[in-house]
């Protein structure tokens, strides 16, 4: 079990930053309001794999997922793409800011793996 900690207060607004996590890339984003309240507001029956934004997102202002494309794996892109969020050049999927998949021929969300907000403040444990 490799945990990894990570300092969030090293983290700007708007950004969404890679890490290495079990071999693959996990990107920490720290959404905007805009984004937050965009994502919020996405009916669930647009979405091709529904989930809620809140069923994400733990905290609001931050979405953990796993960076690998769940079309055939490339690494997405992030803040690029029709949504915002995460674009995969290989085959051209559009994720948005909750890391769902939105157009293009990935079938499903990026995963967003098990992980809990420290009680240090700013710490969070994937
Ligand atoms: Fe991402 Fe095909 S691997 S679109």
């Amino acid at each position: 079990l490799a945990k990894i900690e990570i300092k969030l207060a090293e983290i700007p607004e708007g950004k969404s930053v890679t890490f290495k996590w079990r071999g693959k890339p996990l990107f920490i984003r720290h959404r905007t309001a805009k984004e937050i309240e965009t994502e919020q507001a996405v009916p669930l029956e647009s979405l091709r794999d529904p989930e809620a934004d809140g069923a994400r997102a733990q905290r609001p202002d931050w979405l953990v997922v796993i960076g690998v494309c769940t079309h055939l794996g490339c690494v997405p892109i992030a803040n690029a793409g029709d949504f915002g969020g995460y674009y995969c050049p290989c085959h051209g999927s559009h994720y948005d800011a909750s890391g769902r998949i939105r157009k293009g021929p990935a079938p499903l969300n990026l995963e967003v793996p098990p992980h809990t907000f420290g009680d240090e403040e700013g710490i969070l444990v994937v």
